[in-house]
């Protein structure tokens, strides 16, 4: 199994305000959507209270400490990211394959050492937001840049897509 993180952040390492994704960047969002599909995706609660739905074509996972909580059709619930995970591995079938974490702060920084790739989107601007990410140090990982895009008039900001692995 290799686990996965994906994010995008600002300059600033803000990746939400008022729980949702401070930015609207289409093309970015083509990005996860192309590397997460087929794969399971583990998210927190108010990560999953931004849209509320299944993202279609992956197993939703939502981490919650209340055992009670509702969650739409075609999601599973669990209570920690260890049991994400293993219910991530019994839906692939195989131990090679990708788990991603896709938020938010708190599972970000839990998964971090486990995980072998992150894939880091960082926004050109800075955003003066409530959900903040720790600055995660990739010194010791190998890195590459997978795409720029310069604003245009679907994209307020400019943005780099790095992937990170170890
Ligand atoms: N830019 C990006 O790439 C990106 C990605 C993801 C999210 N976001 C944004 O980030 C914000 C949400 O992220 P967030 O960090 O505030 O919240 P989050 O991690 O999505 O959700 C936090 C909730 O997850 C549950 N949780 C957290 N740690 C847990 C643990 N160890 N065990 C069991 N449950 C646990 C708790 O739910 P309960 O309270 O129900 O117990 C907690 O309140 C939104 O604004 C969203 O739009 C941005």
């Amino acid at each position: 199994m290799s686990l996965s993180l994906i994010y995008a952040r600002s300059l600033n390492y803000c990746i939400g305000k008022d729980g949702r994704i401070p930015w609207h960047l289409p093309d970015e969002f083509g990005h996860f959507k192309r590397t997460t599909l087929g794969k399971p995706i583990i998210m927190g609660r108010k990560t999953y209270e931004d849209h509320q739905s299944a993202l279609p074509g992956r197993l939703n996972i939502v981490v919650s400490r209340q055992s009670n909580y509702s969650v739409a059709e075609g999601i599973e619930l669990v209570s920690s990211l260890a049991e994400a995970i293993a219910l991530g591995l019994s839906y692939n079938g195989s131990s090679s394959e990708e788990i991603f974490v896709i938020g938010g702060v708190s599972f970000f920084v839990e998964a971090l050492p486990q995980a072998s790739t992150v894939y880091e989107t960082i926004v050109q601007t800075n955003i003066d937001g409530d959900s903040i990410l720790s600055a995660f140090d990739f010194s010791d990982w190998t890195t590459s840049l997978l795409e720029e895009h310069a604003a245009d008039e679907r994209h307020a900001y400019a943005y780099k897509v790095y992937r990170h692995h170890r």
